[in-house]
């Protein structure tokens, strides 16, 4: 016979058993994200994305439960770091995941490196973000890969002389840096290069000088969030009016917020990697579940750096056949390649970046809708920064 003792201590082990065995089952996904702040539209694209891939592919991977865990840093660097290393050392994280800005993602780089955390960046853009540790990926962009197809597109379409409006940052340096030195290698000009601040902006007296100069184009960078201010501007100004065309990359025309800019973002010329108008039977269901799964919501490229994210961490769970250890992640995930609805994507080995087209478009209405409408595109394209022949 069993003592009643013995059977309580076998019980109270075999509840640390399963409990232990249930923690291995799991895979848990740290994602960190501004939720609140200026920047929360970032946060609340890339939640909402996520959750849909979860949905859409099923919580199970390779007989392992994924469990998504989500925190709000507000944009603040240090609650990132925060945030972080609570999430290694606690909940023992499998993989980190989110930044909405580059400040965010450079707080984190030590803690990958040191925890050997794969770390994939689904929404900040400077490029030099994955050189801060080799356990950081990135499903998003960089701002070179989307600048240099505009260079050359100005460049063919006759334009002669460029202003360049950036926010003062990594991404706005690179994107400036990278138009610059292509347009004119290609024979063009840029005249005068503005840096605004981050912050709050006020676009007026920038755009003022942009106005005075008289360009032929101006170029613009503003993160995600901040173009309908710009466009305001852009408006009061009469830039348009002025003979001035209005030139981009894509996050000044953000899916999540053209609508609500109004006809003067008509006819804007931007490149980049994600509208929710690409036309394509992946990208089709990807906007139509999108936006059943939150009303009054329409996919931007914040959400597909979301959903590939995710993508991302199932094919490699996949080819580990579930095992999470960091190193092994990594390498699986290296050599990842997918169907997103972007179009074909894949990891490049050698930088950790995300191959993929890169879209000329044009602001244009359809079925009372802005969209931002292709009309042309560059294939697989790496990060110019890091790939020179690109
Ligand atoms: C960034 O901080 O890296 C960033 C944020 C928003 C963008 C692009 C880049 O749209």
């Amino acid at each position: 016979m069993f003592s009643r003792r013995s059977l309580l201590a076998a019980g109270a082990a075999g509840l640390i058993l399963s409990s232990a065995a249930q923690a291995q089952e799991t895979v848990k996904i740290g994602m960190i994200l501004p939720m609140t702040g200026p920047f929360a539209s970032t946060g609340r694209q890339i939640e909402a994305a996520a959750k849909l891939y979860i949905a859409q592919h099923g919580d199970r991977v390779a007989g392992k439960k994924i469990q998504l865990l989500v925190q709000d840093d507000g944009g603040v660097a240090d609650q990132t770091k925060r945030i972080a290393q609570e999430m290694i050392v606690n909940q023992k994280v499998a993989v980190l995941t989110g930044f909405g800005l580059t400040p965010l993602a450079f707080a984190v780089a030590p803690l990958a490196t040191q925890a050997k955390v794969p770390t994939i960046v689904m929404a900040a853009a400077t490029s030099s973000i994955t050189e801060k540790s080799p356990y950081i990926l990135r499903t998003s962009f960089t701002l070179p890969q989307a600048a240099v197809p505009l260079a050359d597109w100005a460049a063919k379409e006759g334009i002669k002389t460029v202003v360049t409006v950036v926010a003062d940052y990594g991404p706005g340096i690179d994107a400036e840096t990278a138009f610059k030195n292509r347009f004119g290698a290609a024979g063009g000009q840029v005249t005068e290069s503005i840096r605004v601040p981050v912050a709050n902006p006020d676009f007026a007296p920038f755009l003022q000088r942009v106005k005075d100069a008289k360009p032929n184009a101006v170029f613009v960078f503003v993160p995600s969030g901040v173009g309908s201010a710009f466009m305001k501007q852009f408006k009061e100004r009469g830039l348009a009016e002025a003979g001035i065309k209005l030139i981009g990359t894509g996050d000044v025309t953000d899916d999540d917020i053209l609508n609500s800019m109004g006809d003067v973002a008509l006819g804007t010329i931007t490149t980049h990697h994600y509208s929710a108008a690409h036309d394509s039977p992946e990208n089709k269901a990807f906007v139509t579940a999108f936006k059943a799964a939150n009303k009054d919501m329409r996919p931007n490229f914040m959400a597909a750096g979301g959903y590939d994210g995710i993508a991302l961490i199932y094919q490699a769970l996949k080819a580990t056949n579930g095992a999470t250890g960091g190193d092994a992640l990594l390498a699986a995930m290296k050599t990842a390649k997918w169907e997103s609805p972007r179009g074909p994507v894949a990891i490049d080995p050698q930088t950790r970046e995300l191959v993929q087209n890169i879209y000329l478009r044009e602001v244009k209405s359809v079925g009372g809708e802005l969209y931002n409408v292709e009309f042309g595109k560059a294939e697989a394209v790496k990060d110019p920064a890091k790939s020179p022949a690109n």
